[in-house]
């Protein structure tokens, strides 16, 4: 459905320089190599989470494949076609979603926008009307889209943003930070209806956040990518299992005890009495589980995977050494 093979992206951006004629004759590009030999398959019905820091390459990777940029080099197809050739085919099946620049006519309410993008797709006034009565229903927003946008709130102007983006039920939809800025009870809503909108419709989903909360919610498959390339692709769970070189052995004290008995295990990460927290080494974990029922009196003991936050982090700081797969 989505293909994508060595996709590399090189912005150039002109310098500024002191002279304005020697600037005008003369000019100096800057290059930021902004993805750098990606390559990844999406299949239908797939919902896949792009992650990376800020300036990972993120939002390039969604405007490559939404066709609103060229790509330096590389193979881009979705549903066998380029999308920068945008084709009215293609552009018919997708949607790109940002959280942060809106579509949406200010002072006018949004169903103006809805029926502005009703005659853009060419959509049959029963499948319009049918469509918006339906995702006014998912959102519980049948009433706001008849007020002027600039009076809606943040989370209320998302909705509206979501329902403009999907008024022409697109197989294939790439969300752009969509919870951006927004509290988290709306974060939660727009993460239960971009749900309920994939399982509904069949549709081929990529989300980036920087929230991690969206992403382990809703997507199964993990795309990290940092400084333009790609660090991981696979599921979320393998993840952890992949990378995370540690876990945590939590120790529940029967009664108070000195920090430099605890110290004879390992150095704690913390300790608030009753519990003491370690951070092992996968390959040392039964020789301290050992040591701790030679050292320590405790009622309980667990041993727990590092979260998938961390591990990520821990990725993205390259700090592990078997990353270069
Ligand atoms: N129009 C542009 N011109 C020059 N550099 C850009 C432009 N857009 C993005 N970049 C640079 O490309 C890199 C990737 O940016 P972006 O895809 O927006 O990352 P993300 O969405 O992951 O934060 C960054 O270093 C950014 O500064
Ligand atoms: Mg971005």
């Amino acid at each position: 459905m989505i293909k994508v093979k060595n996709l590399s992206k090189i912005y150039k951006s002109p310098v500024k320089g002191k002279n304005f004629y020697s600037d005008l004759f003369n000019r100096q590009y800057k290059e930021t190599l902004a993805l750098d030999n990606i390559s990844f398959t999406i299949g239908e019905n797939e919902i896949v989470g792009l992650i990376g820091p800020n300036g990972a390459g993120k939002t390039t990777t969604l405007k490559i494949l939404s066709g609103i940029l060229y790509p330096t080099s590389g193979v881009c197809q979705i549903l066998g076609m380029v999308p920068f050739e945008k084709k009215h085919g293609f552009l018919k099946q997708i949607s790109f979603i940002m959280g942060q620049r809106n579509q949406l006519i200010w002072d006018l309410p949004a169903i103006e926008t809805f029926h502005l993008n009703q005659h853009i797709y060419d959509i049959p006034i029963a499948d319009f009307k049918q469509t918006v009565d339906n995702l006014t229903k998912l959102l519980d927003c049948q009433d706001l889209i008849v007020k002027p946008v600039k009076t809606l709130s943040l989370g209320e102007r998302m909705k509206m943003e979501l329902i403009a983006g999907l008024i022409h039920r697109p197989k294939i939809i790439f969300f752009d930070e969509p919870t951006i800025g927004l509290d988290i009870f709306s974060q939660e809503v727009i993460r239960d209806f971009v749900k309920k909108y994939q399982t509904e419709n069949n549709a081929t989903i990529i989300l980036t956040s920087h929230y991690m909360e969206d992403v382990k919610r809703l997507a199964k498959r993990l795309l990290v990518i940092n400084k333009g390339k790609m660090l991981y692709d696979g599921d979320q769970n393998e993840i952890v299992k992949k990378y995370s070189l540690e876990k945590y052995v939590t120790v529940t004290l029967e009664r108070k005890i000195d920090e430099k008995i605890l110290a004879l295990v390992a150095k704690p990460i913390t300790y608030h009495f009753p519990r003491v927290v370690y951070k092992i080494d996968k390959s040392n974990i039964s020789q301290t589980v050992k040591l701790i029922s030679e050292k320590l009196k405790f009622s309980d003991l667990t041993i727990e995977e590092e979260p998938i936050e961390e591990v990520i982090k821990s990725l993205f700081q390259s700090k592990n050494k078997n990353i270069d797969n």
